[in-house]
């Protein structure tokens, strides 16, 4: 497990988590299913493309790297599954409806929706102030893709007794930190929504499965300095982690911290604030 990630003392201690499960068992639930991976050319979704390309579903994968999905395509058609790829920025609104229709033509629709895309931006707000653009993409790729995505595919979902996939950030239930108000107020904005309909999507056969990630190892981070020596998960654990959900559709991943980490965001609130304060510039 953690070892085979390279993984450092402390970060085997952080991010122990179950990610084993049976190929075998994962290949028979995933017959003749269909599965949407937003973000599928790079990182994390690239990762989990590459473990279900031996399940024999169908694969339809998004992202704007055109030819990025169609060497994943080409792999999947090498381990004898099938893929479909739509160059599509879902930062545009005309692109999502377009990528609905396309999916609305699929005879028996998605079974499973993985909402993975994703960008951050970390940027102090003085120096955001001319900027308002940053919060406009964050949002839209972040948060008013998905929401599209999801409310275009419930029927479907609901048909196939299907299930949605949420990866999300730790960050949604810690501490606002500062710099990163464009990225955690978008994801935040998504994980909120999305738990709002969880009851609703469950009661009618749709599981609704959110993982809660803390820093990953993929280009997301690199722009980040002070991420480059920081532990980090490996994006293929994320990949197993996910497959593994697929398989109980279970509610919630987290790693084991996020709990007392919770808990010590609101115990420690206040102190917190005012440290921040004095080491932003
Ligand atoms: N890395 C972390 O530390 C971390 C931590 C917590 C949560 N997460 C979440 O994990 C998810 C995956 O992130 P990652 O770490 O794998 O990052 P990544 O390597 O940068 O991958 C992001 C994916 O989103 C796609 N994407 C970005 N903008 C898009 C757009 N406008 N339209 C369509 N697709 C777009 C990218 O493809 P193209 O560039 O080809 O469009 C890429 O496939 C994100 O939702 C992120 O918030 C990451």
């Amino acid at each position: 497990m953690p070892g085979k990630y390279d993984y450092s003392l402390l970060e085997s201690a952080l991010f122990f988590a179950p990610a084993r499960y049976s190929a075998a068992r994962l290949k028979t639930a995933l017959a003749g299913k269909t599965v949407l991976i937003t973000g599928a050319s790079y990182g994390i979704g690239e990762e989990l493309v590459d473990e279900l390309a031996g399940t024999g579903a169908h694969l339809i994968l998004v992202a704007r790297t055109g030819e990025k999905l169609e060497a994943l395509k080409k792999l999947v058609d090498e381990n004898g599954g099938r893929a479909t790829v739509f160059a599509v920025d879902l930062t545009k609104k005309d692109e999502v409806e377009e990528l609905l229709g396309e999916l609305g033509r699929l005879p028996a629709g998605v079974d499973v929706f993985v909402s993975n895309a994703g960008k951050s931006i970390r940027r102090p707000l003085y120096e955001s102030l001319d900027r308002f653009h940053d919060f406009e993409r964050t949002m839209a790729l972040n948060y008013f893709a998905p929401v599209r995505l999801a409310l275009g595919l419930i029927p479907a979902l609901e048909k196939n007794k299907g299930q949605i996939v949420n990866v999300s950030a730790v960050n949604t239930a810690l501490a606002p930190a500062p710099y990163w108000a464009a990225y955690q107020a978008s994801k935040t904005a998504f994980d909120q929504w999305f738990r709002c309909a969880a009851p609703e999507l469950e009661r009618r056969g749709i599981a609704p499965t959110s993982v809660y990630l803390p820093l990953v190892r993929t280009r997301m981070i690199e722009p980040t300095a002070a991420y480059r020596n920081a532990p980090a998960m490996h994006p293929r654990h994320v990949a197993r982690i996910i497959c593994r959900l697929l398989l109980t559709r279970r509610r919630r991943f987290a790693p084991w911290w996020l709990f007392p980490a919770e808990v010590a965001s609101a115990v420690f609130r206040r102190p917190w604030e005012a440290i921040a304060a004095r080491f932003v510039d």
